[in-house]
């Protein structure tokens, strides 16, 4: 039986854990060709995972979101080892510490707005040229945040990267989509990661996650996969320039 993406090679930043991880492997059970990116250790466990789950291909790259030089590697890197880039799922990002504006420093600004936003548009740069060079079209999903679309205290750097992350996916998507390339965002809400670990461990906030969304409790991973694989699938060519939250209705009121 022909799997949805068997003949498509796509690209999962930040793909050792949390939503990277699991969308690497509902990937694979569609048969993708993938490659897994991580910038400190490599992805080679859900690589793994990915190939017995069925991917055609799987394999890592280490890479920095922060630099503008990795970025154009990392897509020369998938050419030369699988000919293309279908997909791409620019989902790396940090979470930086919680403070007030005015209690934040420059650097922790510049860094997250480095991580999550300036990440995405060096991304994007080299897929885009990338994928009009092949003609082909090509899907691109930026990972956002709840927080690029409303705002929480203590966080404002990383609600201003988020908001920017949806705004340079419609901006790009304007641009590219005669190439029949298609351009999303995706907003999580609260999901259980390593990125939430800390806050989810924490007695004050698992008194709040009751009242926090409609179901009262965070997401598993593998509930923000799905939308990544329809954004993905070429049968939805009329979908771009959205941002799609996955939120449990929290921002529903
Ligand atoms: N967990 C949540 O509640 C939540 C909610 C909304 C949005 N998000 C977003 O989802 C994305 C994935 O986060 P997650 O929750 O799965 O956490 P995670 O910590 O499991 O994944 C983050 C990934 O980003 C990668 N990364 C971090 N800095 C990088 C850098 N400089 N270069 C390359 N890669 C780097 C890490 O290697 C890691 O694989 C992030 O963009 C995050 O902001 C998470």
């Amino acid at each position: 039986m022909t799997k949805k993406f068997e003949d498509t090679v796509v690209l999962i930043a930040g793909a050792a854990t949390g939503i990277g991880a699991a969308t690497a492997l509902a990937f694979a059970k569609e048969g993708a060709t993938l490659v897994l990116t991580t910038h400190k250790k490599p992805a080679d466990e859900v690589a793994a995972q990915c190939l017995e789950l069925g991917a055609k291909a799987a394999s890592t790259v280490l890479y920095d979101v922060a630099e503008e030089e990795s970025s154009k590697s990392l897509v020369a890197t998938i050419v030369e080892r699988y000919g293309k880039l279908d997909v791409a799922f620019n989902n790396a990002g940090i979470l930086p510490v919680t403070a007030d504006l005015v209690d934040q420093t420059t650097e922790d600004f510049d860094w997250t707005i480095a991580a999550d936003l300036r990440g995405v548009f060096f991304a994007m740069k080299y897929e885009i040229l990338q994928m009009k060079a092949q003609g082909t079209g090509g899907s691109i999903i930026n990972t956002s945040s709840v927080a690029g679309v409303i705002a929480d205290p203590g966080m404002a750097p990383y609600v201003a990267a988020k908001h920017g992350v949806i705004g340079l996916s419609k901006a790009a998507a304007l641009e590219v989509a005669k190439d029949g390339i298609r351009v999303n965002a995706i907003s999580p809400g609260l999901v259980e990661t390593p990125m939430t670990a800390g806050w989810l461990s924490q007695k004050f906030f698992q008194d709040w996650l009751p009242t926090w969304n409609s179901f009262g409790r965070p997401a598993r991973p593998e509930e923000i996969a799905g939308i990544v694989l329809y954004l993905a699938d070429p049968a939805n060519t009329f979908t771009t320039g959205q941002n799609f939250l996955i939120d449990g209705a929290q921002t529903a009121h």
